[in-house]
């Protein structure tokens, strides 16, 4: 071979290997074609699935060290979701199905699949007889068959499926023919002896899983960047220079509605929170499924002597109303005390709506002293007359404030001897949010409105789909009087009263100019349930799910329809709001496990919602990951049924949103749109705010695909939370915004309805050996960034610039030529410490130019809002 034919085949050969290698397909070419697989659960059955792989049966390799490749996802969390002896089978398609038992007196099993091992099918959990048990199954594929043996507490059974959906009747099989399929073998892995079954697989398979579990953990390591690291990162840099390019004419159309809210009533944020009663346990309707330890009495205590406080229940107020107190008085001087949630809080001079319901037991006329008190003291007094009629009467009056206080009681004091029934005492301020009766805590609401939020998704989350079917929450018991509204307990541990209902909470969202975007549940409670049976697989009846369909066609018809021809219309406008309230939009589902249940229901209530009502807006649910089964099967699910708007909800650390700025940027454009519905970084301090301004650029950049989303949780009383971080802390008297809620104050109150494509460039300078050098810097890069949207009513063109560096940063912004600035912009801006958990707030003007320069401080957040009757573009 000559020299230069040697060197070609050589060159050709270099090229082959780097291609080769940059393809991935790496070392398999010297191993055996195929690997030996043994698929576990440990002794611990909450530990889901695991791989171990071997090429001759003695060495084995765990794949991911103790990774768990999947995990039940059955009933409730800590006492459920357990895995016992999964048993695996693949068709002869490739594709993997696997069936695991879930515990001793459980009549189901657990089924899954999945094409890589990989990535398997949110579960399904088929029923076997009541009373019949499921354990050490044994899954055969045989010609498109399914067969599945198991034993149980009547012995050996078999059951076979075509589907793997659908299962037979499972029929007995003697232990012989038991003991001749059974397949596992106990291995020791990691000095660990485990019991589990052998596959045969292609080398391939456990080489991409490697490939994926390595990716996981980078992605894993980088989601966990920090600020904290920023004085190693930047080692060595002087300073950042950037240059953002506006570019007016190449704009796009994004949804306006990208920054509304979600409330949920979580951590106190309805009944001692927004909603402004001042009294707890207002019906007598506190029971132990609220809380353990809670009873009608509790919260009420009677003081003094000579009285006794009992409940009854015998003809109550309203059914669903069951509970009252009766006072029985031999001596007057007793009263019977309400402190509020944590305290009624009083402002001199202000006035205060009392009601309550009394009877006489007695068929005498009685007296009641009703008073506030603090510290000993009487703030505020009256009398009130129960007539002699054994009959329910509300009795209303007004309490004027002669103090200011937060710690009263009111006191219920009856000034005669005799037996009275009390119920649903209610105490409220008159200065509700817009003097609203049974209105909204003002300044709560306030901070709210100032978000200027262009929607609000509610009542919940897990509040929505309920801890159990009896728990769902069913819109229709929450309007009309108040009396006769459904309290509930609470999934987060609480009493919901209901006093904050569907009509209250469209209310608030006209008076704030927000669209309503209620979330039913989709005839599923949560997966997760405690109550009434097996979390998701207790969901309504397919026979039952008719007049459940009715009640979502109900709402629509409540909130839109005319009140002249329509009898759920009229009950909106007997409450007080006889013109529409123009809903478009109605949630199906929260964060369900996208498994047959819920596939069932959801495609029959979306069916039925755009059959009679196409313009509105369905927006369905993808689960609580930015990936994953649930994630990745409700994508494919809404893709199929053409489904509006899927909710995707994530809780990740600030790494997460630097290192997946284009997220969205591959969406399909033209299908289902993204409802961003519950969204934070873990966290209160000013790293959080400004990763979670970073996610609003990119966010904005993408508004065309994420029509809207919302920081989750919102609100949370103080000493009463069961999740944090939250978006508003508050207490009794006062009300404590988060830095995270400055970044979306900020955005909400400077949103668009147009992007403006721009061109930002960072540069890092560094002394290198004492020259300086001017480069691109990938970490800046990650963490700086810019957005541009326009109004296009005002025309205001808004520019967002994030900067999470320790460089007060120089950018030079640059408008066409042809762009006329003539009035000076306005500047917001936050800055602080990383840690910090209050920003540096700045408004200033900057003089615009075609060319200007702003110095975004190091870890800030500016607005920069430039008017739109002075920039035209000829
Ligand atoms: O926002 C708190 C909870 O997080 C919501 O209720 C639920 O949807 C999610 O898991």
């Amino acid at each position: 071979m000559s020299n230069s034919l040697l060197r070609i085949v050589c060159a050709v050969l270099l090229c082959v290997t780097m291609f080769t290698a940059k393809a991935g397909t790496t070392y398999s070419e010297n191993h055996t074609d195929s690997v030996y697989l043994f698929c576990y659960a440990t002794n611990n059955p909450k530990d889901g699935a695991h791989f171990a792989y071997s090429y001759d049966k003695h060495r084995w390799t765990a794949l991911g060290g103790n990774h768990s490749f999947f995990k039940s996802d059955f009933g409730t969390w800590g006492v459920l979701k357990n895995m016992f002896t999964p048993s695996f089978a693949q068709d002869d398609n490739g594709e993997w199905y696997a069936v695991f038992g879930l515990g001793e007196s459980i009549n189901q099993f657990a089924t899954t699949l999945s094409k890589d091992l990989w990535l398997w099918k949110p579960q399904d959990y088929p029923y076997l007889e009541k009373g019949e048990y499921f354990s050490n199954p044994v899954l055969i594929y045989n010609k498109g068959v399914f067969e599945l043996y198991f034993q149980s507490n009547t012995g050996a059974k078999r059951t076979v499926s075509k589907d793997f959906r659908n299962w037979e009747k499972p029929v007995a099989v003697t232990d012989a023919a038991f003991e001749s399929v059974k397949r596992y073998v106990t291995i020791s892995i990691n000095g660990v002896e485990q019991r589990g079954e052998i596959h045969r697989v292609a080398t391939q398979t456990v080489e991409r899983l490697t490939e994926k579990l390595s990716l996981a953990n980078q992605r894993g390591r980088s989601q966990n960047e920090n600020c904290g690291d920023d004085a190693n990162r930047f080692r060595g840099i002087k300073c950042l220079n950037a240059r953002l390019q506006i570019n007016l004419n190449d704009t796009k159309a994004i949804s306006p509605d990208l920054i509304g809210i979600f409330f949920e009533d979580i951590n106190y944020s309805a009944d001692g929170g927004l909603y402004a009663e001042l009294i707890q346990n207002r019906d007598f309707e506190y029971n132990s499924l609220d809380r353990g330890e809670w009873n009608a009495k509790s919260f009420w205590e009677l003081k003094g002597e000579g009285s006794s406080f009992e409940i009854a229940e015998v003809n109550p107020i309203h059914e669903n109303n069951p509970h009252y107190a009766v006072l029985t008085t031999t001596t007057k001087g007793a009263s019977l005390q309400n402190g509020g949630f944590d305290g009624i809080v009083l402002k001199a001079g202000d006035k205060y709506d009392l009601s309550l319901f009394a009877k006489s037991f007695d068929g005498k006329a009685h007296k009641l002293q009703v008073s506030l008190i603090a510290a000993d003291k009487v703030v505020a007094c009256t009398v009130v007359s129960i007539n002699a009629k054994a009959a329910w009467t509300r009795l209303q009056t007004v309490l004027k404030a002669a103090a200011s206080v937060d710690n009263a009681s009111l006191c219920i004091s009856p000034l005669d001897e005799g037996k009275i029934g009390l119920d649903f005492v209610s105490l409220f301020p008159q200065k509700t949010f817009k003097n609203r009766k049974n209105g909204l805590r003002a300044d709560l609401a306030q901070v709210l409105a100032d978000l200027k939020p262009r929607f609000i998704r509610f009542p919940g989350g897990c509040v929505s789909h309920g801890n159990g079917i009896e728990n769902m929450y069913r819109w229709r018991t929450t309007i009309g009087p108040l009396w006769e509204r459904k309290h509930q307990s609470n999934t987060w541990g609480y009493h919901q009263s209901k006093g904050l209902g569907f009509y209250e909470y469209f209310q608030f969202c006209e008076d704030i100019g927000a669209e309503p975007l209620p979330v039913l549940p989709a005839g599923v409670p949560c997966q997760n349930s405690s109550r009434g049976g097996h979390g998701q697989q207790g969901g309504l009846p397919m026979t039952e799910m008719k007049d459940y369909a009715q009640e979502l066609l109900d709402l629509i018809e409540w909130a839109n329809g005319d009140a002249r021809t329509s009898k759920l219309a009229k009950m909106r406008a007997d409450a007080g709001h006889p013109a529409p309230f123009n809903l478009k939009y109605i949630g199906v589902g929260n964060e369900d496990l996208i498994g047959d249940v819920f596939t069932e229901r959801f495609i029959y209530l979306n069916n039925i919602i755009k059959e009679k009502y196409p313009d509105i807006k369905v927006v369905g649910t993808v689960g609580p990951f930015f990936e994953g089964s649930d994630y990745e099967y409700g994508w494919q699910l809404a893709r199929e049924q053409h489904v509006d708007i899927v909710d995707e909800h994530y809780y990740v650390n600030p790494g997460w949103y630097m290192n997946n700025q284009d997220f969205y940027d591959g969406y399909d454009r033209n299908g289902t749109k993204v409802y961003l519905g519950e969204w934070a970084s873990w966290g209160s301090r000013m790293e959080n705010a400004l990763a979670e301004a970073l996610h609003i650029t990119n966010l904005e950049r993408n508004a065309d695909v994420v029509v809207m989303s919302s920081y989750a949780p919102l609100l949370a009383k103080k000493n009463h939370t069961q999740w944090n971080p939250d978006l508003i802390y508050f207490d009794n008297t006062s009300v404590l915004p988060t830095v995270n809620y400055y970044v979306q104050k900020m955005c909400g109150n400077n949103s668009g309805d147009q992007y403006v494509y721009g061109d930002l460039t960072i540069e890092a300078t560094r002394d290198d050996n004492g020259r300086e050098v001017t480069a691109y810097n990938e970490d800046a890069d990650r963490r700086i960034n810019s957005s541009v949207v326009r109004d296009t009513k005002t025309g205001d063109v808004i520019i967002k610039l994030v900067n999470i560096t320790p460089f007060d940063t120089p950018v030079t912004i640059t408008f066409p030529e042809t762009a006329k600035l003539t009035k000076p912009a306005s500047v917001t801006c936050i800055s602080g410490n990383p840690s910090d958990k209050e920003a540096k707030h700045s408004s200033s003007s900057l003089t615009m130019g075609t060319t200007t320069t702003y110095i975004m401080p190091a870890y800030s957040f500016s607005v920069i809002r430039v008017k739109g009757e002075v920039l035209v573009v000829k």
